[in-house]
């Protein structure tokens, strides 16, 4: 009885720890695919956010329905061909833990607006059901306000308002068949919040000697840190009430230290190691109340990225959604990221343009982000990068 007993935990242990292996995996790739996309979207800004995770999964739903070179350009730039068809199931797994976390309020969501008549291939949409939980809706020409309200309608209820006009008017012609839409909502308290009374205008050292004055939140307290003389980058770990989520603060040692910090993202090892042999020390800690609202069109960092064919009109293949000749016209995204000292609101959408082809103690240690830093928005169980950006000022 007892040898029985020994056995069946035995075997559930391990399918409790192959799943968290493919999430893992997931969370690796779609990692990597969120380093070489800050390459290419965030050099140039002060600051910025994004979602990974919004980004990653919406073209991976989209990749579906791609066929030959299309979707093998697709699978490697999202670094998931390793994984097989299998990515689906393991999306179809996070998306259904993501909108069962409590403690931190967090919803994603998925869906599909397709042109009136336009035939899709069923399995397609049967598979976006699936494994995305994405509901399938029709464009509405004629809505008032034009056909993209119904779509921005739907983004901003699902993130609570704070995505608002994703599309502009006009985005929507009559080549537009589908558009693929995905959502993410996070509304997360701290753990330890921050006292309103000890936030204050302080000095911010930005790049090139300005300084400028931000609205800074401290605290004496036991924060999880790693100083990493060797990457010469500070690390904080704020945690979320739960534990589960946790934003993290990547603050290079040199007040101009950022550029140095932006080349380390690229090594996928280096991203890892940020979130990793953190431990807890006493420190003043400072970190600038802020938010960050952008907008990207994601159409040419994701060509560099080497998706090249699926936006090539007459040479992209979606015959797994239509037998159609259609090709990605447009990829919209949109983030926004408020953090102050009750916790952080997130919010993000991806919209995928699908077009038919025509045209188109008393502390010894500080931890100061009183310089531009990278944060990292990050579940702590499945790995996932679910916000991403950087902060200047
Ligand atoms: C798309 O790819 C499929 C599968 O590789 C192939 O059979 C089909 O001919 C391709 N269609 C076009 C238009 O290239
Ligand atoms: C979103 O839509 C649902 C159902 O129509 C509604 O109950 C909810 O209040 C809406 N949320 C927002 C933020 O508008
Ligand atoms: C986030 O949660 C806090 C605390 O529960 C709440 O007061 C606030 O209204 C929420 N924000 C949004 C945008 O839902
Ligand atoms: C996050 O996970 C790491 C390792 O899995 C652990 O050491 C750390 O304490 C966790 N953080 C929180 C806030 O639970």
């Amino acid at each position: 009885m007892m040898i029985t007993y020994a056995v069946i935990v035995a075997i559930i242990g391990q399918l409790v720890s192959a799943d968290l292996q493919q999430q893992l995996a997931l969370s690796s790739a779609s990692s990597d695919f969120s380093q070489r996309l800050y390459q290419k979207v965030a050099l140039d800004k002060p600051s910025i956010v994004y979602s990974p995770y919004s980004i990653h999964s919406a073209l991976t739903m989209t990749s579906l329905g791609a066929r030959g070179d299309t979707a093998t350009e697709m699978k490697n730039t999202l670094s998931i061909t390793s994984l097989g068809n299998s990515v689906h199931a393991i999306y179809k797994e996070l998306i259904q833990q993501i909108n069962s976390v409590t403690d931190v309020e967090l919803n994603t969501a998925n869906a599909i607006f397709v042109k009136p008549n336009f035939q899709i291939v069923p399995k397609f949409t049967q598979d976006t059901s699936e494994f995305y939980s994405a509901q399938t809706a029709n464009i509405d020409l004629s809505a008032d306000g034009g056909p993209e309200k119904p779509i921005n309608d739907f983004v901003a209820n699902k993130t609570k308002n704070i995505i608002q006009n994703i599309l502009p008017p006009g985005t929507i012609d009559s080549n537009t068949v589908m558009l693929l839409v995905n959502t993410i909502f996070f509304n997360g308290t701290w753990r330890a919040p921050f006292e309103a009374h000890r936030t204050v205008s302080q000095d911010f050292k930005q790049l090139r000697g300005a300084v400028k004055q931000v609205q800074m939140m401290n605290a004496d307290r036991y924060v999880n840190i790693k100083r990493d003389a060797v990457n010469k980058v500070d690390v904080a770990e704020l945690p979320f009430k739960g534990g589960r989520f946790s934003m993290y603060i990547a603050l290079p040692r040199a007040v101009d230290g950022i550029t140095d910090l932006e080349q380390l993202l690229v090594q996928p090892e280096k991203v890892k190691q940020l979130f990793t042999g953190l431990s807890s020390v006493r420190v003043q800690l400072s970190i600038p109340k802020f938010k960050t609202e952008t907008t990207l069109s994601l159409n040419t960092p994701l060509k560099d990225m080497g998706i090249r064919k699926a936006f090539i009109s007459n040479a992209a293949n979606f015959s797994g959604i239509t037998s159609a000749q259609v090709f990605i016209s447009q990829v919209l995204h949109k983030a926004v990221i408020e953090v102050k000292e009750t916790g952080t609101v997130a919010a993000a959408a991806t919209v995928i343009g699908v077009s038919l082809t025509s045209v188109q103690l008393p502390p010894t240690q500080a931890f100061i982000a009183d310089h531009p830093f990278v944060y990292f928005l990050r579940d702590n169980q499945t790995g996932q990068i679910l916000f991403q950006g950087k902060f200047s000022g």
